[in-house]
C-alpha cells in the first residue's frame, strides 16, 4: 500500500497563516493611505499581527508539547510577552501626540537591536549548515548585523534630537562624506572577508563600525530634515527585520520587513520631494549638503494684536485659510479651532485648511488632529492644492506653525531651509500668527514673516487665544 502523507503539518498550517497575515498587512497599508479607511487599516494590521504571533508560537512548540524544555520556553515567552505588552500599553496610553516621533524612533532602535542580536545568535549557532549554505548564512549574518546596528544607533540619535536631549543642528565633521563612504567600502570588504574566513573578531569590527556609522549618519542631518530621517529609519528597521527573517528562516518576517522597508523608503522619497531635498543626500547622512551661509537673523518691528481685533478681522472676512503647525498640537487647540471653523462657516465665511507635508512632528500629524476634532475632510487641503489661493485670501490664521510658513525658505538662498517649499501665507491680505513668543521653530531659523506689514502677532497659548476669539465673536 502506498504511504499516505498529510499536507497538514504544523509548518504548512503556519505557512498558510503567514500568507493570511501578510495579506492583512498589505490591506492595512492600503487602508492607512486614506483618512476614511485608516481605522479599518489599523484593524487589519492588528488582526494580521495577532494571527502572526499565534502561528509563530504554535509552530515553534508544535509536536513537543509537555516536554520540560518546551514548558520552560513557553513560560519565558509568556513572561516576556506580558512584560513587553504592559510596557507598550503604558507608553502608548501616556504618550502625547507630540511625543509620538520620539517613541517611534525609540521603537525603531529596538528593531535594530533585535536584528543585531539575531545576527550574533546566527553566528554563534551554525549547527547543520555546510558548504554554500554556510557561506550564504555568513553573508546574511553580516548584512543583518550591519543594517541592525546602523538602525539602532541612528534611531537613538533621532530619539535624542527629537526629544531635545541633543542639539538638532547637523554635526559637520571634516570629511564627513569620505567617512560615510569609507565605512560602506569597509563593510563590503569585511563581508567578503567574513564569508571566506568567518572569524568572530570580524563580526565585532563590523558591529562597532555600523554602530558608529548609524550615529554619524543621523547626527549629520539637520533639524529640518528630521522627518525624512524618521521615515528612513522606519525603512531601515524594515530591512533589518527582513534580514532577521532570512536568518530565522521565517517567511512572514521577510515579507513584513520588505513591506516596512519599501513603504518607508517610498515615504522618505515623497517627503524629500515635498521638501525639495535630495533623497540620496539625506539617506547618505547629508552627503553633499553644504553648511548654511546665512545666519537667518531678522530685524524689524512686529505688530501685536489681541483676540478681539482678530475676531473683528474674521467677522469682515469672506475667505479664511488656517495653516496649523506643531504649536496647535502642543496647545491641543484643534477642538476650539474646529469650533471656530464651524462658527465662521455658519456665518457664510469660506474656511479651509492648508496642510504642509511636514507640519507638526510626524507625517499626517495635522490631519490626525483635525480628524480627531471632526473638521470635515473636504476643507482640509494639501500645500500644493492651496498655495496659489493664498494671495486672494482675506485672512490666514497661522496656528502654531513656523518653519512651514517661513518666507526665508523661498527668498533667502543662504538660509538653512532654503529651497524647502512652504505655505506662502505672506501673500494673503492679512496674516495672524498664533504663538507664545518670538522663538524660532524646529529648524532653529528666524522667521521674517513676523515682521511683514500684513502680519500680526497674537501671543499666548494657541488654545486659549482661539477660545478668546470664540468668546469675542
Ligand atoms: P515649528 O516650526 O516646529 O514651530 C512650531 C511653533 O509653535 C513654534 O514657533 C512655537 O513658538 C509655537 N508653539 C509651541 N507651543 C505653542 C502653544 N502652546 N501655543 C501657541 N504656539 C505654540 O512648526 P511647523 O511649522 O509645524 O514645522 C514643523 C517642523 O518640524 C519643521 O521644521 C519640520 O521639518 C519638523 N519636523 C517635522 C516632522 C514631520 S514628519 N511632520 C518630523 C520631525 C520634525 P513659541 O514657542 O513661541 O510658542
Amino acid at each position: 500500500m502506498p504511504e499516505t502523507t498529510t499536507l497538514l503539518t504544523p509548518a504548512s498550517i503556519a505557512g498558510a497563516a503567514y500568507i493570511v497575515a501578510a495579506l492583512l498587512f498589505i490591506m492595512s497599508l492600503a487602508g492607512l493611505s486614506r483618512h476614511e479607511t485608516s481605522r479599518a487599516g489599523v484593524g487589519y494590521g492588528i488582526a494580521g499581527m495577532a494571527i502572526a504571533l499565534v502561528a509563530t508560537v504554535w509552530v515553534t512548540f508544535a509536536g513537543a508539547w509537555g516536554t520540560p524544555a518546551v514548558t520552560t520556553g513557553l513560560i519565558l515567552l509568556v513572561v516576556a510577552v506580558i512584560v513587553g505588552a504592559a510596557i507598550g500599553l503604558w507608553r502608548a496610553r501616556v504618550v502625547a501626540m507630540t511625543g509620538m516621533p520620539e517613541l517611534i524612533a525609540l521603537l525603531h532602535s529596538f528593531v535594530g537591536l533585535a536584528a543585531v542580536l539575531v545576527g550574533w545568535n546566527g553566528a554563534l549557532d551554525e549547527t547543520g549548515m555546510t558548504g554554500a549554505l554556510l557561506d550564504i548564512h555568513h553573508a546574511e549574518v553580516f548584512i543583518g548585523v550591519f543594517i541592525g546596528a546602523v538602525t539602532f544607533t541612528g534611531s537613538i540619535v533621532a530619539f535624542l534630537k527629537l526629544s531635545a536631549r541633543m542639539k538638532s543642528a547637523p554635526l559637520m565633521l571634516p570629511g564627513k562624506n569620505a567617512l560615510n563612504l569609507g565605512a560602506l567600502v569597509a563593510f563590503v570588504v569585511l563581508t567578503v572577508w567574513y564569508v571566506v574566513t568567518p572569524e568572530l573578531w570580524l563580526l565585532v569590527v563590523v558591529t562597532l563600525l555600523a554602530l558608529a556609522l548609524g550615529w554619524h549618519l543621523v547626527a549629520s542631518i539637520g533639524g529640518g530634515d528630521m522627518p525624512v530621517v524618521i521615515s528612513m529609519l522606519n525603512s531601515y528597521s524594515g530591512w533589518a527585520a527582513a534580514a532577521a527573517g532570512f536568518l530565522l528562516n521565517n517567511d512572514l518576517l521577510i515579507v513584513t520587513g520588505a513591506l516596512v522597508g519599501s513603504s518607508g523608503a517610498y515615504l522618505s522619497y515623497i517627503m524629500c520631494k515635498a521638501m525639495n531635498r535630495s533623497f540620496i543626500s539625506v539617506i547618505a547622512g547629508g552627503f553633499g549638503i553644504a553648511a548654511p551661509s546665512s545666519s537667518g537673523e531678522v530685524e524689524g518691528e512686529t505688530h501685536e494684536v489681541d483676540a478681539e481685533a482678530v475676531a473683528a478681522l474674521l467677522s469682515d472676512a469672506s475667505t479664511v485659510i488656517i495653516t496649523p503647525g506643531y504649536g496647535m498640537a502642543v496647545a491641543q487647540a484643534q477642538y476650539p479651532v474646529a469650533e471656530l471653523t464651524s462658527r465662521l462657516r455658519e456665518r457664510g465665511v469660506e474656511v479651509r485648511f492648508g496642510i504642509h507635508p511636514v507640519a507638526g512632528r510626524l507625517p499626517g500629524h495635522m490631519n490626525v488632529l483635525l480628524a480627531e476634532a471632526k473638521v470635515p475632510y473636504d476643507i482640509v487641503e494639501e500645500m500644493d492644492e492651496i498655495n496659489d489661493d493664498l494671495a486672494a485670501t482675506d485672512v490666514v490664521l497661522v496656528i502654531g506653525a513656523n518653519d512651514t510658513v517661513n518666507p526665508a525658505a523661498a527668498e533667502d538662498p543662504g538660509s538653512p531651509i532654503a529651497g524647502m517649499p512652504v505655505l506662502r501665507v505672506w501673500e494673503a491680505k492679512n496674516v495672524v500668527v498664533f504663538k507664545r513668543s518670538m522663538s524660532a521653530g524646529y529648524a532653529g531659523v528666524a522667521n521674517p514673516l513676523f515682521y511683514r506689514d500684513n502680519a500680526q502677532m497674537l501671543f499666548g497659548d494657541a488654545k486659549q487665544r482661539v477660545e478668546d476669539i470664540l468668546r469675542a465673536l
